[in-house]
């Protein structure tokens, strides 16, 4: 089968494009003929062993997926497709149903066919749903539940979400909007619109307006984009309010350091751990009408080097999708 590999860390130029050995389900295993996988800050990262972000994140990087070289060479982690094959212990799943899912820091979804177990991050797509569409859900939306549960979102709460228009963004204004939580999206001028048919209750044009100078207080600061700081949005906190990012080793520091009861937080739990469940609600909340997905550009698998280069521009749109035939 065509699989997107690479050998070594680094810039997108070392993703290949080789024919590698189709993955034999297990008994409990299901067999995906991907049609469609997402292009991720997280395959991003992982290919250049998170080298941007500094010597100590990279040197857990490549603690996680190989010290001298990667260890598992296919990246994608968002996936959509068909069964093409079961384990003879599967029940929830038969030949033909179109899926999707994650397999998180697994990755292995860059390619034609994919083994996943049934109990793992996979569910049935909701009807009707373009296979462009169902890979672009699983990145964004478990990220961003993980984190808002961590800051126990609750109904009339104020939120303001930073970098509201990517991927981890867009699905953060929309499951805010879900738990009834009072929304407030900080995106470029361009995503105004976008993030008022997402759902947010006020949006904050960043090239305006610096929403640390305009006087409102938040329960819940979410940087999803990791450009803002707990240290600059402090005074947009409301006492006891949490500050949820993205990223980041000081942020990591400030999350597991010990802070007084009531204080202003930082909340950043890893590792992230997403269920099966989270899958589901996600394809409920779809169902529902509660939920979509953001697609920004598609690529055939052959312009995996082009689509990257894009993602590391940081200014994608929601999400980034390979389409495979
Ligand atoms: N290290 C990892 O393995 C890993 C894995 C997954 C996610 N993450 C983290 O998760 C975060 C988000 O990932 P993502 O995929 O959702 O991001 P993304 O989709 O790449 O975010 C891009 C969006 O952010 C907006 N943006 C860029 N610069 C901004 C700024 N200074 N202020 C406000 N908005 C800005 C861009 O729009 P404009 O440029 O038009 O404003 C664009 O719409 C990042 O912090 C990433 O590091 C890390």
């Amino acid at each position: 089968m065509r699989a997107v590999v690479y050998y070594r860390y680094g810039p997108p130029d070392v993703l290949r494009i080789e024919e590698v050995e189709r993955p034999v389900p297990l008994d409990d295993d299901v067999l995906v003929r991907v049609r469609a996988v997402a292009v991720t800050r997280a395959d991003c990262a992982t290919r250049e062993a998170n080298q941007r972000s500094g010597p100590a994140i990279s040197l857990i990087s490549r603690a996680i997926s190989g010290f001298r070289r990667p260890r598992q060479p296919i990246l994608g982690s968002e996936f959509a497709g068909e069964v093409a094959e079961v384990g003879s212990a599967v029940t929830e799943f038969r030949v033909g149903d179109r899926v999707f899912g994650s397999t998180g820091f697994r990755f292995g979804a860059c390619a034609e066919y994919l083994r996943v177990k049934e109990s793992a991050r996979i569910a049935q797509m909701p009807a009707g749903m373009r296979f462009e569409d169902a890979a672009a859900i699983p990145d964004g939306a478990l990220n961003s539940l993980w984190c808002l549960r961590g800051a126990d979102l609750k109904k009339r709460q104020s939120i303001l979400i930073y970098g509201a228009s990517g991927a981890i963004g867009t699905a953060g204004v929309q499951l805010a909007r879900y738990f009834e939580a009072d929304v407030t999206a900080v995106c470029n001028t361009k995503n105004v619109e976008l993030m008022r048919s997402l759902g947010a209750d006020r949006v904050i044009d960043y090239t305006k307006e610096d929403f640390t100078q305009n006087g409102e207080k938040y329960d819940v600061i979410f940087d999803a984009v990791g450009k803002h700081s707990f240290r600059r949005s402090r005074g947009s906190l409301k006492p006891g309010g949490a500050f949820l990012p993205t990223d980041g080793l000081e942020n990591l520091i400030r999350a597991v350091s010990p802070s007084r009861s009531g204080a202003k937080r930082v909340v950043f739990r890893l590792p992230p751990r997403y269920t099966k469940q989270d899958v589901l609600f996600i394809k409920q909340l779809i169902e529902a009408g509660r939920y979509r997905a953001v697609v920004d550009r598609t690529y055939p698998l052959d312009e995996v080097i082009e689509a990257s280069r894009y993602v590391e521009t940081e200014q994608k749109t929601g999400n980034v999708i390979l389409t495979l035939n």
